[in-house]
């Protein structure tokens, strides 16, 4: 049990240290040196990562929303899951490509190219890569060996059609998620008005700011609180102290404590197609919060 949580202990100070400042910075650099070559013939293809290293905030309930949403404005769209919990592959698993999120990281853009050829057509869709077992390995590499080739196949779902590529993250400190920030257009990071996870929020904003020392061309979106529960005074309490703390930083749409989103979830389709009428208020503010996101990434 004690020896578990020590080796727990060490994997998540070690993924830390990965986003803090200097180490990140020195495993960049290598990445920087083998800067990928299709960099240059990026379509407008627009990616965004969902990010918060605290678990349970909300993360994959926005991204399956905003890629629902985004299907429904015509957008052809790809999701890749990177987090080995697989819950944004459940959820949108009926969408599955038959590539999955380990792919990604080991193989050539030109097999992910050849892979999504006549998948992609005009039509409005969403494509999962999901997430399997072997992205799990994918943690134990160096970000200079991986960062260039999922930036790289990012760049590949650009020419193979896609309007917008939405990225699901685990909710740790780790490769995955800086291979994403490096590879992305966009973050945004769902948050809880709950204390410890606003314990964690500085170090969550210092590790984006510190990517994009690398990545000059990723613009934070903001935190956006979900889960609220408005009748909640530590809520309120909460609420206030981060909007005084990140005036900049705080999206104004929030997502409210809504049994009917974790309902729409677990059926594989968005909140607005739950028939009770609490989940026309899930719906109101899914949707604002849609509008919100894809207004800033200027997607029409
Ligand atoms: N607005 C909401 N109201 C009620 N329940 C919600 C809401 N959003 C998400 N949930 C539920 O809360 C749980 C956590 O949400 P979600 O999986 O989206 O968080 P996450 O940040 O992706 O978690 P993880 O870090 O573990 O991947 C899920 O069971 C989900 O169904
Ligand atoms: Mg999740």
């Amino acid at each position: 049990m004690f020896s578990l949580w020590r080796k727990a202990r060490r994997e998540n100070s070690a993924a830390s240290r990965l986003l803090g400042s200097t180490s990140l910075r020195f495993a960049l650099h290598g990445w920087q040196r083998g800067k990928c070559r299709d960099e240059n013939t990026r379509s407008e293809m627009k990616t965004m990562v969902a990010a918060n290293q605290k678990g349970g905030v909300g993360k994959t309930a926005t991204l399956v929303h905003l890629a629902f949403d985004a299907l429904e404005r015509g957008l052809r769209v790809g999701v890749v899951d990177l987090d080995t919990q697989a819950n944004a592959s459940w959820t949108l698993k009926e969408f599955a490509s038959g590539y999955t999120a380990s792919q990604m990281f080991d193989q050539s853009s030109d097999e992910v190219r050849a892979w999504f050829n006549g998948e992609v057509t005009d039509e409005p869709c969403i494509r999962l890569v999901e997430s399997d077992a072997k992205l799990a390995n994918m943690e134990t590499k160096k970000l200079a060996e991986v960062g260039a080739t999922f930036r790289s196949n990012i760049a590949a779902l650009a020419d193979s059609g896609f309007d917008m590529i939405l990225i699901d993250t685990a909710p740790s400190l780790g490769v995955g998620l800086a291979a994403a920030l490096i590879a992305a257009d966009f973050v945004l990071s769902p948050i809880e008005l709950e204390t410890y996870s606003i314990q964690g929020i500085q170090k969550m904003v210092t590790a984006i700011a510190n990517v994009r020392q690398a990545n000059p061309k990723l613009q934070f979106l903001g935190m956006v609180p979900s889960k609220v529960d408005a009748r909640n005074p530590r809520h309120g309490r909460h609420l206030q102290e981060l909007e005084a703390a990140y005036p900049q930083l705080m999206i104004p749409e929030r997502v409210g404590l809504r049994s009917s989103i974790a309902d729409a979830l677990a059926s594989g389709v968005p909140v607005w197609k739950i028939r009770k009428t609490a989940a026309r208020k899930a719906a109101k503010e899914v949707r604002a919060l849609a509008n919100y996101v894809f207004n800033k990434m200027e997607i029409a």
